[in-house]
């Protein structure tokens, strides 16, 4: 069991544990009261359950069934009434809904064919041969699921070229902001803010 700001989170088998890269993206979320929010990859829903003090209403995605299950004993476990957890691959599970913000601690490690594991837990860190196989995808349809003003905050390391993203952003007419970063034993990890421009 983990315990951050006044929240229990249990940790579940088959689901990332948060680590320096959750804290980093709950520590420094740019949210505001009664902000519709969406969080892709929840894991255990700790940043979920966490935005979900301030928020409206939160809804957590995985692609990792054994994530969902947890998360939504995590949800249960804290009492929260205003975050739904959904299973499917980033944008699938929500149809045309749109949020104030959307969130994500991306699978951001560049990973060879030989470093995967046989186990739905290989969807936490897996980003592909360059780290970006999830980042890109993520990016390119992000837009589409934010209100007018929306804001997107997703971690990223060092290793899977941060200005690859801050350019895809602010191409597609976001102003971007580097709003934390961690330097760990190997490489630094970003939180990442994106603005639409109105
Ligand atoms: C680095 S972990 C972060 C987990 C949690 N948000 C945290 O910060 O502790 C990335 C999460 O994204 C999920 N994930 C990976 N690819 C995904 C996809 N295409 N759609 C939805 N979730 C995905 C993984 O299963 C994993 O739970």
């Amino acid at each position: 069991m983990i315990r951050y700001k006044g929240l229990k989170i249990k940790t579940c088998n088959n689901v990332y544990i948060p680590a320096e890269d959750t804290f980093l993206l709950a520590d420094n979320l740019i949210i505001r009261t009664g902000d519709k929010v969406l969080e892709i990859g929840t894991g255990t829903g700790l940043v979920a359950i966490y935005a979900s003090k301030i928020a409206k209403d939160v809804v957590a995605t995985d692609i990792n069934p054994w994530a969902v299950k947890c998360a939504k004993d995590n949800v249960e476990l804290n009492q929260i009434h205003n975050v739904k957890v959904r299973c499917g691959n980033l944008f699938f599970p929500l149809k045309n809904q749109k949020f104030d913000l959307i969130l994500f601690n991306t699978p951001y490690l560049p990973t060879e064919e030989y470093e995967k594991i046989d186990d739905d837990l290989n969807a936490a860190w897996d980003g592909g041969a360059d780290g970006r196989k999830i980042i890109d995808l993520f990016l390119e349809n992000v837009k589409d699921h934010l209100k007018e003003d929306g804001r997107v905050q997703l971690v990223q390391s060092s290793l899977s070229n941060v200005e690859k993203t801050v350019n895809k952003l602010e191409d597609k007419g976001f102003e971007t902001v580097i709003t934390a970063s961690k330097k760990l034993f190997f490489e630094e990890i970003i939180v990442i803010t994106g603005y639409m421009k109105k």
